[in-house]
């Protein structure tokens, strides 16, 4: 009984894609994952994009885990912003969050199709990268070297 309550109210802590987007993404990135041109980058129509890429996986993690500066051009558009960290979300949180953003807006559509969603375990697994944890910068000089339309 004190466990079939526990198991309910955990479920009902355990935030959604949609939910956990509109708390901590959606002020800058927009309701749609649409941008602001020369100030966010748009999520709908470029995460997909970036997956396709050998890198794109390793930097959607780190993007959400150690936050991301610099130059970037994304669709025409160059954006030299800052994206906070949300190292502070679960490793759960950032998979589903992630996994969410990649296949919103119409992403599912653009999704390559050997794509395997974002797993707990990979972001785990980005985070324990003792001593060597990348900064904001690093990320960013990262991302320069990938092209992506
Ligand atoms: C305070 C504004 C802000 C918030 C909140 C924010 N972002 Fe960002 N995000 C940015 C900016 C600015 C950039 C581009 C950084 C740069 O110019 O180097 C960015 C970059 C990104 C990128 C990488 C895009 C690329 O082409 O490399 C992803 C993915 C991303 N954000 C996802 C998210 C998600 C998911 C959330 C919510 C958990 C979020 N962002 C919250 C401002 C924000």
């Amino acid at each position: 009984m004190l466990l079939g309550f526990l198991t309910l109210f955990s479920l009902a802590l355990a935030q959604t894609g949609p939910q956990l987007y509109q708390q901590n993404c959606a002020f800058c990135h927009g309701e749609n994952g649409q941008g602001r041109v020369g100030a966010f980058p748009p999520l709908a129509g470029h995460t997909t994009e970036l997956i396709k890429t050998p890198e794109g996986r390793a930097h959607l993690i780190n993007t959400l885990l150690f936050g991301m500066q610099g130059p970037v051009r994304v669709k025409g558009n160059t954006y030299n912003g800052v994206m906070p960290a949300f190292g502070q979300l679960t490793d759960e949180q950032i998979a589903t969050v992630l996994n969410y953003i990649l296949n919103a807006w119409g992403n599912d559509k653009l999704l390559p199709r050997d794509h395997r969603p974002i797993t707990p375990a990979e972001v785990a697994n980005a985070r324990s990268v003792s001593g060597s944890r990348p900064t904001p910068q690093q990320v960013g000089n990262n991302r320069a070297r990938i092209n992506v339309p």
